[in-house]
């Protein structure tokens, strides 16, 4: 027992603790929205955080930054409109790429694919208080 337990823990690339978004603690559709962590000193210095938008039968990682600071222990997504994408407003004009519903999920992964936390949440409607300073380094591209 105290050997396959020693084993798995061997396994453990990092320690970094998601805590938000989470199933009890998630997103509103407005606004720019807030990725949280407790940073370990195991931890990459750079991380790579990652969005899934559940769409019908897809679930395609869309990278939000992918040069986080890990120490900061968070990090604001400065929220795209979508009509700021060619084609992505045709016949179809929501006002915020998030909208509400379930099945969100957000990856915090390093530089090789590995995934180092995760947690599906919830985007319920209303407006967050935060706000980014900077533009961020998304590569968000809308799969439909
Ligand atoms: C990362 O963030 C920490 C904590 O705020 C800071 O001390 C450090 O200088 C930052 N590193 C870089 C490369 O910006
Ligand atoms: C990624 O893989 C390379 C080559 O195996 C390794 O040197 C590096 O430490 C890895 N980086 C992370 C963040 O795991
Ligand atoms: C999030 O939900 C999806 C679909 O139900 C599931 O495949 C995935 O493992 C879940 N992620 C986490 C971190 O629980």
């Amino acid at each position: 027992m105290i050997f396959f337990f020693l084993l798995s823990l061997a396994t453990i690339v990092s320690a970094l603790t998601l805590t938000g978004p989470t199933e009890s603690n998630g997103w509103t559709q407005s606004g720019d929205q807030m990725v949280t962590w407790t940073p370990d000193s195991t931890d990459p210095s750079t991380i790579v955080i990652k969005l899934i938008i559940p769409l019908p039968n897809i679930r395609q990682p869309q990278i939000l930054s992918n040069n986080v600071n890990t120490s900061e222990g968070s990090y604001i997504w400065n929220q795209p409109n979508p009509s700021d994408f060619n084609g992505a407003n045709v016949g179809y004009a929501p006002q915020t790429v998030l909208q509400p519903g379930d099945e969100y999920e957000i990856l915090l992964v390093n530089h090789n694919g590995t995934q180092l936390a995760a947690s599906n949440f919830t985007v319920s409607t209303g407006t967050s208080t935060v706000t980014a300073t900077a533009q961020a380094s998304y590569a968000f591209i809308p799969t439909k």
